[in-house]
């Protein structure tokens, strides 16, 4: 489809976007055929997220200007965006999750502004497109109880309602299983056949070279070049993306670690959901380990995770900590015990969005000496500015200044700054929970580095994570979770990876 002769539907011509003195965008070339999924491939903060919000009419650019079929437009919002055919599914999700699906799809439809809408005829409308693309949704059900991959596709549901021609997906993949993630990827290969564009966002290299026709690369909010697939390896894009050569990584595994640190003893809790609980798991880790929890999403491991920090209590069985058989199950207790935790959920749990990077990285350490008198009654704010910028400089987090509010980083430097303030504290017990979903591969090197870096001090760490290959390389002892079961335990070194991913599927 996307041959050099197919209609240009979109360009984004010489586009710049300041924030402050920041450059996110600088002099941006960027074109869209009809039919072909153009990806935009960058490191984190790279600048993707500002220049498809630019394009949605969420931004206006310093500078630059866009093109829709050839005709000059300014996008001054979202729904002006919408009505000139462009659709967006953004990296933080964007529905309001209490309504339905039904009552967040046909939010903001003009046609809707009248009190007398025809809700059946607009259910129809919908049901219809469900089924033509195969995005299957209940639309009665409150956002709430749905999953990740469901809210993606109630998103997408949505664009396609509102009609589009070109539709963004920025890092749709990031939080879907493997089986979701094709079911997006035909759903990609419908709006193609159709002739409609879709620009895509991943950091995951395997999945750019199949979906994608072509990829334009960002470095430091710059253009590097548009090329297409077939021209490249998934190397020769990784090396000019994050401009250099990225050596290939082998940890050596440990296989002898030293003291329990965590027992976990016929522990349950919901037993017989499935989905959301656990069911009699036995397990431990031990110090100068890294135990993977290999596993579909959804099969237990988020209570897992909660368990082990507190924020929830078995209903059957125990936990020993560090020796001692832990009474109360209180998160802020476990801090004290020296857990930490890489939260599953970044923007819940894990940073306070309009708190500054610098305030974030001492949250759980404000009472430290070092940052304050009296016990955290008095900061010392100019410490803290200098730890900050210590912190920003070993993890590499790219903001415009440590004063910079947490939510305006990129998603990639959100979770920089997360790592930074629950891996400085060197841990008895980390509990990674997809500590590198969003990064990119640079760093995601580095969070691996220094997951092993942890374990090679001495530290006990839990690794949960849906990417087979994550745990793969950095376990030294591999878990396979399966409707709240443990299904079995594999040696880090030479692991069975048939048997693993059979266990994975409950074989
Ligand atoms: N509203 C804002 N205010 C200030 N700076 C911002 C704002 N939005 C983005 N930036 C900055 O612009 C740069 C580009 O961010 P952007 O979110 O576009 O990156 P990205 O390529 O999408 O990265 P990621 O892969 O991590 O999602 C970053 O340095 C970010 O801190
Ligand atoms: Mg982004």
């Amino acid at each position: 489809m996307a041959s050099g002769k197919a209609e240009e539907v979109l360009r984004m011509e010489h586009i710049t976007k300041q924030f402050g003195s920041v450059y996110a965008n600088r002099d941006i070339n960027f074109d869209v055929r009809a039919g072909e999924v153009h990806t935009l491939l960058g490191e984190n903060g790279a600048g993707k997220s500002t220049l498809m919000n630019v394009l949605f009419g969420l931004y206006q650019p310093t500078s630059g200007d866009i093109y829709v079929r050839g005709r000059k437009v300014k996008i001054e919002s979202p729904s002006q965006a919408v009505k000139l055919g462009i659709g967006m599914v953004h990296q933080h999700f964007m529905l309001v999750e209490a309504m339905t699906v039904f009552e967040n799809i046909i939010l903001g439809d003009t046609r809707s502004a009248g009190i007398f809408i025809d809700r059946n005829a607009r259910r129809k409308e919908i049901l219809e497109l469900s089924e033509k693309y195969g995005l299957e949704a209940d639309l009665d059900q409150p956002i709430t109880e749905l999953a990740v991959g469901a809210q993606q596709r109630v998103e997408i549901l949505k664009a396609l309602y509102r009609g589009c021609d070109v539709l963004v997906l920025d890092e749709p993949t990031a939080a879907l299983t493997d089986t979701e993630a094709e079911g997006l990827f035909e759903i990609m290969n419908r709006l193609k056949d159709e002739g409609k564009s879709v620009i895509f966002i991943s950091h995951k290299m395997r999945e750019v070279l199949r979906v994608s026709d072509r990829v334009t690369i960002l470095r430091a909010g710059q253009t590097v070049e548009t090329l297409d697939i077939g021209e490249v390896s998934g190397e020769d894009l990784a090396n000019k993306m994050i401009g250099r050569e990225l050596k290939p990584s082998q940890y050596e595994k440990n296989e002898a670690a030293g003291n329990e640190i965590a027992v976990l003893e016929h522990v349950s809790y919901h037993k017989n959901s499935k989905h959301n609980g656990l069911n009699d798991v036995s397990l431990q880790i031990r110090a100068g380990e890294v135990v993977g929890i290999a596993g579909v999403d959804g099969n237990g491991q988020s209570q897992l995770a909660m368990l082990l920090t507190g924020n929830i209590a078995p209903e059957e069985g125990s936990l020993n900590l560090k020796g001692t058989t832990v009474a109360t199950f209180d998160p802020n207790g476990f801090i004290r015990e020296n857990v930490s935790h890489i939260p599953e959920d970044r923007n819940k749990a894990g940073l306070v969005g309009n708190m500054s990077v610098a305030d974030n990285l001492v949250l759980k350490i404000t009472r430290d000496p070092r940052f304050s008198y009296g016990n955290g009654l008095h900061l010392k704010k100019k410490s803290i500015h200098g730890y900050a910028l210590e912190m920003q400089k070993k993890y590499d987090i790219r903001c415009s200044s440590v004063g910079q509010e947490a939510r305006n980083l990129s998603g990639g430097n959100q979770q920089k700054v997360i790592l930074a303030r629950e891996l400085e504290s060197s841990p008895d017990l980390l509990i990674a929970v997809h500590p590198t979903r969003g990064l990119d591969i640079g760093a995601t090197r580095f969070i691996h580095d220094t997951v092993i870096a942890q374990r090679d001090r001495g530290g006990a760490v839990l690794l949960i994570s849906a990417d087979f290959d994550e745990i793969l390389e950095v376990s030294d002892r591999i878990l396979v979770m399966f409707e709240g079961k443990i299904m079995g335990e594999y040696s880090g070194k030479n692991p069975p990876i048939e048997e693993i991913s059979l266990a994975m599927a409950g074989k």
